[in-house]
């Protein structure tokens, strides 16, 4: 049975949450998604060390927007006592309201040292980190959730193990992303994870992995039977889908438990009111470099220039399936002021339709599977609660 999904005694309705993406899910771009739909919406990953060492990008990328009002922060770490201290240091300074444990990251340079998605391999390690964040946040009343793979390959499965173990240790959901760490962005989420984990735990179970449209994410919750949805790539380029989720979970509900065929309003801006999107977003940029108290976070260049070059990532992700020429394309990519950017967004079609092809297609990393790197000999005891050498990042982010 889906539960109604809440944090902290409040609800979370729709049961919808922007995925952390580093380099994505700062403050503007946050806001740009909360101006949509409502929802909860993560911060880029913090490394507990670089938090409680105050490294100045980490605190500027903990920083959220006087509106947010569930401030949700990840967290990164691999030893309890360093995540007991970062997690004192939220409650104390009263720097979030919700904290997400990443345990999924599975990029090679963390699993190699042991961190994000092979964590949960060590069982007893994963308890005591879990433990650590729980009852020190709880002190404070912060809720604190899980994020995590299904494990390092289809031979070393964690997830019900580590869903069962966050269970005790009191998170208030779980989410699980369909795929292990070795298929990193590949293939198709595995949606029947989700509903194996919700088969097993009492929690909340979030489902996340390839919802690129609004009833991706109602199929999710009807298949799996999950409490609501983690959605990442599908918002890149597309801020808007959070108003499709919204109007996409109201709209079933409102049609008494229709479905999906129940029908909800769907937004398929023009290329004209993409521009606009796309035009704020830049600005949003622009304003929160510019904001930044020290030269060192702006990284030396003006804040106009270092936003728009902030902003060039995202460009191909908005223009996707729309005609626009190679060239124009190519400029927009290498923009480097606000007034160029829009220069150039005026030479756009703004009557040309939203693509359909573009929809429901992939978007973002779609890279291949890999083997795992491990540390040396990390599959051999499961309940060996050393903290892994050199897995503690000293960065946040990307
Ligand atoms: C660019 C990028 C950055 C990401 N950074 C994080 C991160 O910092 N923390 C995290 O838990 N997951 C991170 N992820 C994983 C997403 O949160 C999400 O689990 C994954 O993309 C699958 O969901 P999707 O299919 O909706 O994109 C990242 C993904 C992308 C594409």
């Amino acid at each position: 049975m889906t539960k109604q999904l809440s944090l902290a005694g409040k609800p979370v309705d729709p049961p919808v949450v922007l995925a952390p993406m580093a380099g994505i899910t700062n403050l503007p771009f946050r806001k740009l998604c909360r101006e949509q739909g409502a929802g909860i919406y993560v911060c880029e990953m913090i490394t507990a060390a670089a938090l409680v060492e105050r490294n100045p990008k980490t605190m500027r990328l903990i920083e959220f927007d006087a509106e947010e009002e569930t401030r949700s922060l990840q967290l990164y770490g691999v030893d309890p006592d360093g995540m007991r201290r970062a997690v004192a240091m939220v409650a104390e300074e009263d720097l979030a309201d919700h904290i997400d444990l990443n345990f999924g990251c599975p990029v090679p340079k963390v699993t190699r040292r042991g961190g994000g998605s092979a964590l949960p391999w060590k069982r007893e390690l994963f308890r005591q980190i879990v433990t650590a964040a729980v009852d020190t946040a709880a002190q404070a009343g912060i809720p604190v959730t899980v994020k995590m793979r299904k494990g390092i390959d289809d031979e070393h499965l964690t997830y019900v193990d580590a869903g069962r173990i966050a269970e005790d240790a009191g998170v208030a959901w779980v989410a699980l992303h369909g795929r292990t760490a070795a298929e990193r962005y590949s293939g198709t989420a595995d949606w029947e994870a989700v509903a194996s984990l919700k088969a097993a735990l009492e929690i909340p179970v979030l489902g996340n992995g390839d919802i690129w449209e609004a009833d991706d994410a109602l199929r999710l919750v009807e298949e799996s039977g999950c409490d609501g949805v983690v959605v990442g790539r599908g918002c890149l380029g597309r801020p808007w889908l959070f108003g499709d989720l919204e109007a996409a979970f109201r709209g079933r509900s409102a049609a008494g438990g229709q479905g999906r065929e129940g029908g909800f309003e769907r937004r398929l801006p023009t290329l004209g009111e993409v521009a606009q999107v796309m035009s704020r977003h830049a600005a949003l940029l622009v304003d929160w470099i510019a904001s930044a108290e020290t030269y060192e976070t702006r990284r030396n260049i003006p804040a106009e220039e270092h936003g728009c070059k902030e902003f060039r990532k995202h460009v191909a992700w908005y223009l996707k399936g729309f005609p626009v020429g190679g060239e124009l394309r190519r400029s927009l990519a290498m923009v480097s002021s606000l007034a160029e950017l829009d220069d150039l967004l005026g030479k756009l079609d703004a009557d040309a339709p939203f693509p359909e092809s573009a929809l429901g297609k992939p978007r973002g990393r779609t890279n291949s599977p890999g083997k795992v790197t491990l540390p040396e000999g990390w599959l051999d005891d499961r309940d060996d609660c050393t903290v892994p050498e050199g897995a503690e990042l000293d960065t946040s982010g990307g």
